[in-house]
């Protein structure tokens, strides 16, 4: 009997391994003769969604060492090609831009993109691109960014005061992740609703809490390697209330945005982004409804603060690990600036070292190191690949910058690299390419720029100990640090300059 049991065993095992080898089989095949990208053997049912590990932009770039640059995977019910290559990607936003501008409908675009409708989820169409022009006039126009000047300039004095406050006499240590969040966290507010979030004279802390714990949740749940956009019977089942924790984030997040709207409606004073918006809703209330301004206010959230503030960490730990290159822009500025005047933002363009570390740190620590994804709304080629509609579309600019045919030692942070000028776009793309492009941009090159030459001319900076600061990513959809930046600083003499003048409230 338990030798019957055994061949029974046997057989049905071999008859599984068999159908399985077959259809791994028969799909390569398929694959081949539709000539889609090339695939690793997937699994039934959840296809390749076991490859997705953390940190996923690494994981995909040691997929296209064998699988080439330009591949496929299948997430459960859908088929995703991941670019890795420089002109395969310049090919997707030029040739094939306007039928890779869609956005593909994930779950997470249904809560935190209100259904949709906000410019980073909307598809391709009259909607998006009447958000993306509002947006390019009504926030990110030169008019508009040197309005908000002088919120970016006392955002970033505090943050002088604050270090100031500690290390005025000799060095002290300090942490510098929470403070970028505080400070990014805050200009974008000010910007939005005209108020501060974070410091020592708050008086809605609860609020600050609320949006602080909304957002770093919305940015857990969000990104691809959720498997409960690509496997239909999670969505059916709502696996883990999925669905339904996303509702109820929504609805805290949704109730303190309509919250601010309703303190601007009673007063029209300020200058803020929502006034502004609630003009456009008084001349056209069936288009601005509170839905759309509700949108745009959490999308600058979303997109505008953690990625500016992880770029700054980046940039100053890959600089405490290489001080000969503080030094140097450390000289590049008191050469620039002299003795005793305080940088600005109209500085920065002549500040050229100064910008080849922030290049630099785009290249090797993009924020977005996969862009976002996009999705086909019909079929097409790509690297010479059939790409049929409704394919999601990832592009890793991790891999892209790294690459060792564009880069002479990629992996070293050398910004020298970039002090003969400019590099073609196709190389370099930490705020993506083409239409769907990163619109924040230029606000996120101010910010970061003046927030690094202040703390370089202003602060001497030192690593805790003799060990180089760990640069290991962590989780997240912003590619942050594993371990948050601790560094060393000690105020200059130029620091005094910067306490005589006023910290001004705008
Ligand atoms: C260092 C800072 C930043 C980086 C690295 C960055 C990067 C990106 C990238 C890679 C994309 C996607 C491009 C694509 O789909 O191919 C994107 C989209 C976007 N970003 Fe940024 N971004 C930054 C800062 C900002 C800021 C400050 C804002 C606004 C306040 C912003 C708003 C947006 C929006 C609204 C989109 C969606 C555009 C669309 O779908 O049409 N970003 N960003």
């Amino acid at each position: 009997m338990r030798a019957m049991d055994i061949v029974l065993s046997y057989i049905t095992v071999s008859v599984f391994v068999v159908f399985i080898t077959f259809k791994l089989l028969s799909k390569g095949i398929t694959n081949r003769r539709r000539n889609l990208p090339p695939s690793p053997p997937a699994l039934p049912v959840i296809g390749h969604l076991h490859h997705l590990k953390q940190p996923l932009h690494r994981t995909l770039q040691n997929l296209s060492q064998n699988l080439g640059s330009v591949f496929s995977l299948r997430l459960g019910s859908r088929l995703v090609v991941v670019v890795s290559s420089s002109s395969v990607a310049e090919e997707c936003f030029t040739k094939n831009d306007v039928v890779l501008a869609n956005r593909p409908r994930l779950t997470i675009g249904k809560y935190f993109g209100y259904n949709y409708s906000t410019v980073s989820a909307a598809p391709y169409g009259d909607h998006w691109r009447n958000l993306r022009r509002l947006m390019a006039l009504e926030i990110f126009s030169t008019n508009r960014l040197n309005h908000f000047l002088s919120i970016r300039q006392d955002e970033i004095k505090r943050l002088l005061h604050r270090l100031h406050q500690k290390s005025s006499n000799d060095f002290a240590r300090v942490e510098l992740k929470s403070k970028f969040s505080e400070l990014t966290f805050n200009i974008v507010m000010r910007m939005i609703a005209g108020k501060r979030y974070y410091g020592d004279d708050l008086v809605e802390c609860e609020e600050a809490k609320e949006f602080r714990e909304v957002v770093s949740e919305a940015f857990k749940v969000g990104g691809l390697s959720n498997p409960y956009d690509f496997l239909p019977v999670l969505r059916w089942i709502d696996f883990k209330g999925f669905e339904k924790n996303l509702g109820k984030l929504h609805k805290r997040m949704d109730s303190r945005l309509q919250g601010l709207i309703d303190e601007h409606r009673r007063d029209k004073s300020k200058n803020t982004m929502i006034d502004h918006l609630l003009s456009l809703q008084e001349s056209q209330p069936e288009y601005y409804t509170d839905s759309i301004i509700k949108g745009l206010m959490l999308v600058m959230i979303l997109a505008g603060t953690d990625t500016s503030a992880v770029t700054m960490e980046w940039a100053m730990s890959l600089l405490v690990n290489h001080p000969e290159m503080l030094k140097k822009a450390r000289a590049e500025l008191d050469t620039y600036l002299g003795q005793d005047r305080f940088i600005d933002e109209s500085d920065l363009s002549k500040l050229h070292y100064l910008q080849a570390i922030i290049s630099e740190t785009f290249r090797l620590c993009p924020a977005a190191p996969l862009l976002v994804p996009h999705i086909s709304s019909d079929d097409c080629t790509i690297g010479g690949f059939n790409v049929p509609r409704d394919t999601i579309l990832l592009v890793n600019s991790w891999a892209i910058h790294r690459d060792p045919k564009l880069w002479d030692d990629p992996t070293s942070f050398k910004p020298e690299r970039f002090e003969g000028g400019e590099v073609e776009g196709h190389k370099l793309m930490p705020f993506g390419m083409g239409r769907r492009a990163c619109p924040g941009a230029g606000l996120a090159q101010r910010v970061v720029g003046l927030a690094l030459g202040s703390l370089i001319q202003c602060f001497e900076w030192e690593r805790v100990d003799e060990e180089l600061v760990d640069l290991t990513e962590g989780k997240g959809l912003t590619m942050p640090k594993a371990v948050p930046l601790e560094a060393m600083c000690k105020a200059r003499d130029i620091m005094k300059k910067v306490l005589s003048e006023d910290v001004n409230d705008a």
